[in-house]
Parts: structure tokens; sequence; C-alpha cells
């Protein structure tokens, strides 16, 4: 993420100035902070819709929020979470930020095909891959951390067993 794009951050400055919004800090996804995993998706969804000349103003907002739930409020079993939490999210966003019908459409749709209802807006949809590739991303990465930990563990374990 280019942390020098001035306009990516005033777009995001409310949202991140949000008390609420920022104890997903402190919640685990995909192997990162959910904060984390929400900026990604923003500024990729930023880039691509900014660059198909699209309202990426808009969409970076709701592309940021569109995982904004902690986990008290979910579900526990995991199918259900994964249906719900959408709509929590949305329900979330909109206590604390004015949404428009577009975004609602993002935040909602997001997890479509998991979800039915397909997105109505162009936007929706490349929010939509975006947070897929950010999760395959994250999960393969944060495997690979956890690979290679346990690989370090093992080699530690094997030279100590040597000695
Ligand atoms: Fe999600
Ligand atoms: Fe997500």
């Amino acid at each position: 993420m280019n942390r020098g794009n001035n306009e990516f951050f005033n777009i995001i400055k409310p949202i991140i100035n949000n008390c609420e919004f920022d104890k997903l800090k402190d919640i685990r996804h995909h192997g990162i902070t959910r904060y984390d995993h929400c900026m990604r998706v923003a500024y990729y969804s930023y880039i691509v819709t900014k660059f198909f000349r699209l309202n990426y103003k808009d969409t970076t907002e709701a592309a940021l929020l569109h995982d904004f739930f902690t986990d008290e409020v979910v579900e526990e079993n995991f199918i259900k979470r994964l249906t719900n939490h959408p709509n929590i999210a949305f329900l979330n966003a909109s206590k604390y930020f004015k949404l428009n019908k577009m975004q609602e459409d993002i935040i909602k749709t997001h997890m479509f095909p998991i979800t039915l209802t397909p997105p109505k807006y162009l936007e929706s949809w490349i929010v939509d891959i975006v947070d897929d590739i950010a999760a395959v991303y994250e999960k393969v990465f944060s495997v690979r951390k956890e690979l290679s930990a346990a690989t370090t563990f093992l080699f530690l374990l094997l030279i100590n067993y040597m000695r």
C-alpha cells in the first residue's frame, strides 16, 4: 500500500479516526488484523475503480467498511458467520457514517455468491472480487508464515537433539 497516496488517505480519514473502527486493530482476520484486511481491500478497490473512472470515493469508503464488525456481534456458527456478517457490518457502519445505496450494496453483497443476492453495481462486483483475492493472499501468506515458524521450531529441536 502506498502510504504517500494523499487522496486515498483523505478519503479514508474520517473512518480511520473513528474509535469503534479502530477496535478492528485488535481482531484477528485471515492471519492478520481485520483493520489491515479492510485497509487492503479499500486500497485496491480505490486503485481499480479510479482506473476505470468509476465512483472511487464512495467505493473506497464502503470497501473500508465491508467487514466492520466485532466478533461479539456475530454467530459462532461458521456458515452463519459467513452469511450474516455483511448485514451486521452494514448496520454497524450506518450507525457511524451516512451511506448511500451503492455503498449499502457494496457492503451487503461482498460475500456473493456465498450470500445469494448478486451485486447491483459494477463497483460492488469490484469490491467483491478484490476482497476474495485479498482473502486468498492473506490466508496463503499466513499459512506460509506458520509453516516457516514450524520449520524453524523443528530445526531448532533437531539441533538441540543432535548436541
Ligand atoms: Fe467479509
Ligand atoms: Fe473481507
